[in-house]
């Protein structure tokens, strides 16, 4: 496949598997330069990255851990000193630590808003210093569903992606007059490794319950985010947009 290269840098967490590797995957294939982070193992980023640079692909994977203020620093420090510049901000990297609000230890509650919510907040002040300067800029927040719906089971979970959206809104309404844009995509049931914990019974009983009765790919958000990075949504910011077959209409 021709790669025709643009010059803008995108930045993806927790890209080096599920959703967040085939946001990495489509954005290097409509030329985008894009940096991808990888928390642990090295080895799946490595994959990734020499098999779309065979393909004539921009992409680079660096270490960060987006619950870690310092990681989260020195990581787009060595992005805007390598680029000179940052023209989006996918908030993707997200964890779940799944049970019972009554067996839910404190540590359950703290590590997932840490990284889900305390993560998207981190890197979004991380580029927002050279998005205000480029008086342009992009940021899209992966929630999900259960941030506007609630799951039981999930406490922590929904409320992490509940508080995305309330960062979404708040930082649409910051950032407006600079011309950056932050808009949040909450998919639906997506087959990925976070997913594939499920038993073929709770399977069927998700995709039971939505309109077109199937789960979705990856590649499914992925199109959606190149979407909120193009010109084409100039004139939208703030919003939420379910990508879930229906499911929370
Ligand atoms: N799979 C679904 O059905 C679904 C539905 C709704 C929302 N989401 C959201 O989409 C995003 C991607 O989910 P996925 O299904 O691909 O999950 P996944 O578990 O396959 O991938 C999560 C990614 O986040 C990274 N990550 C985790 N902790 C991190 C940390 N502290 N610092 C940096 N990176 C870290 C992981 O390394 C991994 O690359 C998540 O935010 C998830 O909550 C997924």
């Amino acid at each position: 496949m021709l790669i025709e290269p643009n010059d803008k840098v995108i930045v993806v967490t927790g890209g080096s598997r599920g959703i967040g590797a085939a946001i990495v995957t489509h954005l290097a294939y409509l030329g985008y330069t894009v940096y991808g982070t990888y928390n642990s193992n090295p080895e799946q980023a490595q994959l990734i990255a020499t098999h779309l640079s065979n393909e004539g692909a921009q992409v680079h994977f660096i270490q960060m851990n987006v619950a870690s203020e310092e990681s989260v620093r020195l990581g787009f420090e060595h992005i805007v000193k390598e680029k000179g510049r940052i023209d989006g901000l996918v908030n993707n990297a997200g964890i779940t630590k799944d049970t019972l609000l009554i067996r839910m230890s404190e540590q359950d509650w703290d590590d997932v808003l840490d990284t889900n919510l305390k993560g998207a907040f981190l890197c979004s002040k991380a580029v927002s210093r050279p998005m205000m300067s480029q008086r342009s800029g992009r940021i899209i927040n992966i929630s999900s569903i259960v941030g506007l719906r609630g799951n039981a089971g999930q406490v922590n979970y929904s409320s992490s992606k509940a508080g995305m959206i309330g960062l979404t809104k708040s930082l649409a309404q910051e950032l407006a007059s600079r011309n950056i844009l932050v808009n949040c995509i909450a998919p639906g049931y997506i087959e990925t490794d976070m997913t594939e914990k499920l038993n073929e019974e709770q399977r069927k009983a998700f995709s039971d319950k939505i309109p077109l009765k199937r789960s979705a790919k990856p590649k499914e958000i992925a199109s959606v985010v190149s979407f909120f990075l193009s010109e084409e949504s100039s004139y939208i910011t703030g919003q939420v947009l379910c990508v879930d077959g229906g499911l929370a209409m």
